[in-house]
């Protein structure tokens, strides 16, 4: 199991610092792009991975959370994210997939928690991530979705008996009680955002979350 601390909930006035505290524990850092319309929140794009990726040397995994990725993927290669996540929701995803391939970086699929885990499926052959949300995105700090498990179990025995590499992560709602049933579920990456960072020493926390995942 991979621990993906989540940025959202770090305090951005001092971001390098609130990395480099989880970066022992951390195996890959998640990074939520919100642009006001596909949520209603907004956040950070590729000028902060720019600033990010000398200060760290944690695999970024850009979750994108835009009507339009397609016209960040190009600043975002250059940026240096290592893989983009996009969303199933908003159509045929093949394009963004190629241009991500063209630019060296990961591709990630992702799918809310009303979008039924057969709208990924077709996909799995070409991506090296399924992201499945357990809240509605827009927010750190929401109540997990458990129904959402059960995605995350067809997906695994779907990955499974056609003998792929694509790895499932979980976001949203992840903490010492519910990353146990994330990886009971068949996850192995758990997004953490504040759980890790609103924790009074959030290196403890992202220990006690693995901890809590090992059983
Ligand atoms: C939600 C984001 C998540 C968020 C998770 O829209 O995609 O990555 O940071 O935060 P927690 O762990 O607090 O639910
Ligand atoms: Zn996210």
């Amino acid at each position: 199991m991979k621990l993906a601390p989540s940025i959202l909930s770090a305090d951005f006035a001092c971001l390098g610092d609130e990395v480099a505290r989880v970066a022992e524990v951390a195996d890959l850092l998640h990074v939520d792009v919100m642009d006001g319309h596909f949520v209603p929140n907004l956040t950070i794009g590729p000028p902060v991975v720019a600033s990010l990726r000398p200060r760290t040397d944690l695999f970024l995994d850009c979750h994108l959370m835009v009507d339009n990725p397609g016209v960040l993927l190009d600043d975002f290669a250059k940026a240096g994210a290592d893989r983009c996540i996009v969303h199933v929701e908003l159509g045929d995803p093949r394009p963004l997939f190629d241009r991500l391939r063209a630019l060296g970086v990961g591709v990630g699929l992702v799918c809310n928690p009303p979008t039924p885990v057969d709208a990924v499926l077709p996909y799995l052959d070409e991506i090296d991530l399924l992201l499945v949300m357990s809240v509605n995105p827009g927010w750190g700090g929401q109540a997990f979705i458990p129904e959402v498990l059960d995605k995350v179990r067809a997906a695994r025995a779907e990955i499974d008996a056609r003998g792929l590499a694509v790895e499932i992560e979980i976001d949203g709602g992840i903490d010492v009680a519910t990353a146990p049933l994330a990886v009971d579920a068949g996850c192995d990456i758990l997004v953490a955002g504040s759980a890790v960072f609103r924790a009074a020493d959030p290196a403890a926390a992202a220990r006690a979350i693995r901890a809590a995942a090992a059983g």
